[in-house]
C-alpha cells in the first residue's frame, strides 16, 4: 500500500489470542479498489472528488493510500469512542494484536491529519468490520471520510452560532453532493448518534423499496478540536460508503459484486461514465462446449440447434459455428 507491502504475518498472528484476522481478510489488504479508476468503487469516488473540485475550488485535499493497520488509539481514542463501546469487541473489529486493528472506519485517521495541519480534507480506504451475510454488508468496503474546519469570521457574518452554521453547511454540501451524483432521488436525514460528532446525522437513499443508510456525518466534538489546538474552531466531518452509493449509482444489485473479476462485470464499466446501469448477469460462470458434427442436406445447422433447444432449453445462450472443415461444423456452446 502506497509502497509498502503487507506481509501475511504482519496482520494473521495463530499464536496471539487476540487476532481474529483471517485469511480471506489478509487476501484483500492493498486490494484497494477505490485507487482503480475503471472499477464502480474508483469512478465513484472520482464524480466525488469532481464535486468537491468544482465547489470547493480545490480547497479539500485528497489522501487515499494510509495504511488500513491502525492503532486502537486511532481507531477509538482519538475519536472518542468510549471504552465500553460495541465497536471495540473482538466480535465486530478485526484485532491484529491488542493495541492494533483493521481500522472499521475512516474517522481513524482524522486526529493525524489535523495533527499534520490539514484542515480540510477527504480520505478514501478500505475498511474493516465483522458482520453478517447479506447483499449489503461484506467485512471489506470502502469509506470516504470528509473533513472541513472553520474559522471564527466563516459563521460570525452569518450571524447563526457555531455549530448551527456548520450543521446546515455539510447539510448542504452532502445534499448537493447526492445530486450531483443521483440526480433526483429521494432521500431523507435521520437524527443519530457518533461519539465523534453532535449533532449527528444520517443521509438514506430509497433503493430498491428500501432505505438504505449510505453515510453518517455531524458537527465534530470539540474534544477531537482541541487535541490539535483548534478550540476556537468548528468544524464538520462525514463518512461515507462508497459500496452502498455505487450499488445505487449503478443499479448493482449485491456488495460482493465489487470483488469479481469476471469480465462479466467489469466490463460494464469505464473511466469517468457514472451514467451506466449495471445487467445482471449469472451468479455462475459461462460453461462452454465445443461441439463437431457431420452436416449433410439431411442435418443443417438448425437441425443441430433445434436438438440443442430441445434438450437445454434457455440455459444454452448461444451456439457459434466456429468452422467448417469438409461438410464437418464445430461449434461453440454458451
Ligand atoms: N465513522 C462513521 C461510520 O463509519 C461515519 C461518520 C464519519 C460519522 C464522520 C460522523 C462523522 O459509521
Amino acid at each position: 500500500i502506497g509502497g509498502v507491502t503487507i506481509a501475511r504475518n504482519d496482520v494473521v498472528r495463530e499464536d496471539d489470542p487476540t487476532n481474529n484476522v483471517p485469511d480471506s481478510i489478509f487476501s484483500k489488504l492493498g486490494v484497494q479498489l477505490h485507487r482503480r479508476d475503471k472499477h464502480p468503487i474508483g469512478i465513484i469516488k472520482n464524480a466525488i472528488y469532481d464535486y468537491f473540485d468544482n465547489n470547493y475550488s480545490k480547497m479539500f485535499d485528497k489522501i487515499e493510500d494510509l495504511s488500513p493497520i491502525v492503532t486502537t488509539k486511532q481507531n477509538f481514542d482519538d475519536v472518542l469512542v468510549p471504552a465500553d463501546h460495541v465497536s471495540r469487541s473482538l466480535n465486530d473489529t478485526y484485532y491484529v494484536d491488542s493495541q492494533t486493528v483493521l481500522r472499521c472506519h475512516t474517522s481513524a485517521h482524522q486526529a493525524e491529519l489535523l495533527r499534520k495541519g490539514h484542515r480540510r480534507f477527504l480520505v478514501t480506504g478500505d475498511v474493516y468490520r465483522r458482520d453478517s451475510i447479506d447483499s449489503t454488508h461484506y467485512p471489506v468496503f470502502h469509506q470516504m471520510e470528509g473533513f472541513c474546519v472553520f474559522s471564527p469570521e466563516d459563521w460570525k457574518e452569518s450571524g447563526m452560532d457555531s455549530t448551527l452554521y456548520a450543521a446546515e453547511d455539510l447539510k448542504k454540501c452532502l445534499e448537493g453532493l447526492a445530486s450531483h451524483l443521483f440526480g433526483a432521488v429521494e432521500m431523507r436525514w435521520v437524527d443519530t448518534y457518533f461519539p465523534f460528532t453532535n449533532p449527528s446525522f444520517e443521509l438514506e437513499i430509497y433503493f430498491k423499496d428500501d432505505w438504505l443508510e449510505v453515510l453518517g456525518c455531524g458537527v465534530t466534538e470539540q474534544g477531537i478540536l482541541k487535541q490539535s489546538g483548534l478550540e476556537n474552531n468548528v468544524a464538520w466531518a462525514f463518512g461515507l460508503g462508497l459500496e452502498r452509493l455505487a450499488m445505487v449509482l449503478f443499479d448493482i444489485p449485491d456488495i460482493r459484486l465489487f470483488w469479481s473479476d469476471d469480465e462479466r462485470f467489469t466490463s460494464q464499466f469505464a473511466e469517468g461514465d457514472f451514467g451506466v446501469k449495471f445487467k445482471p448477469f449469472s451468479k455462475y460462470p459461462p460453461c462452454y462446449k465445443d461441439i463437431s458434427f457431420w452436416i449433410s442436406e439431411s442435418f443443417t445447422e438448425n437441425n443441430f440447434c433445434e436438438v440443442v433447444r430441445g434438450i437445454a432449453g434457455d440455459l444454452v445462450e448461444e451456439s457459434k459455428v466456429r468452422d467448417e472443415v469438409e461438410s464437418k461444423l464445430n461449434v461453440e456452446l454458451r
